[in-house]
């Protein structure tokens, strides 16, 4: 299958990532509105590993592998990889970016992973239709997810313990607590979008990073519907009638526990 995302077009949504120690300066090119900066860092990380300012803030180094003045490279040009990644260095509008069948995840979901400047933080924008949830997954901390278009609630628990729900609707950012499961649920009548920054992609995964995606019943880390609480269903489709909606997904059948 030929997965090419085409370009971008407009300016409202920039998404970008400077290469590594390298000078950078925003402008805010409206003249008319504010403009809102979400950055993910590392640099906490980093100043509490070498303690020393000069060595972090005055270090030359040029990592001429990653950029080397190439033309185009910040032109918003980009390449599909396998597993659904868009490797580019700029992105002028992240709301125009293709998205990839995700039905792992859930009924009806896409995803599109984004790999920038070749750095190790990475991200990816999930979608997922009205009337239907994600199944409950749980990783390592460090994620931020910011709710790009629509609104509805989260659920998350750690292992063992009664779940947490958390309401969110457009520019919402919450972080799943490290080894949290964590389950999202769209509430609105439009499809939701969210936009994940993380600490890990798939050019450069972290331990445990494949488990992501498989059902706890092998060992993985993602609970598959027919293995969840039925109270989670049965609590969206009282949330969806009060918003006058139905549940848009098929019925699911729970497997025996012992
Ligand atoms: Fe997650």
């Amino acid at each position: 299958m030929t997965r090419t995302p085409k370009g971008a077009s407009s300016s409202a949504n920039v998404f970008e990532k400077p290469t590594l120690n390298s000078w950078h300066q925003h402008f805010n090119g409206s003249g008319t509105e504010p403009a809102r900066y979400v950055a993910l860092t590392n640099a906490p990380a980093v100043f509490n590993m070498f303690h020393s300012y000069e060595f972090i803030m005055n270090n030359p180094c040029r990592f001429r592998d990653r950029f080397d003045h190439q033309a185009e490279y910040f032109s918003g040009k980009g390449e599909a990889h396998p597993g659904d990644v868009w490797e580019s260095n700029f992105i002028p509008d992240i709301l125009d970016l293709p998205f990839y069948e995700f039905s792992t995840k859930g009924p009806g979901m896409k995803h599109v992973e984004i790999e920038l400047s070749s750095n190790r933080l990475s991200s990816h924008i999930a979608e997922f239709p009205v009337g239907v949830y994600q199944k409950a997954h749980r990783h390592g901390p460090g994620a931020y997810i910011i709710t790009l278009k629509g609104k509805g609630y989260s659920l998350m628990w750690p292992e063992g313990q009664k779940w947490e729900r958390f309401d969110w609707g457009p520019w919402s950012m919450m972080s799943p607590p490290n080894r949290w499961f964590h389950q999202h649920f769209n509430l609105g009548k439009e499809p939701v979008r969210q936009l994940a920054l993380k600490g890990w992609g798939q050019k450069y995964p972290i331990g445990g990073w494949e488990q992501m995606f498989k059902s706890t019943e092998t060992g993985g880390d993602m609970i598959e519907l027919e293995d969840e609480d039925p109270a989670i269903r049965d609590m969206y489709i009282e949330e969806l009638k009060k918003e006058g909606m139905d549940l848009r997904m098929a019925p699911v059948t729970y497997r025996k526990r012992p």
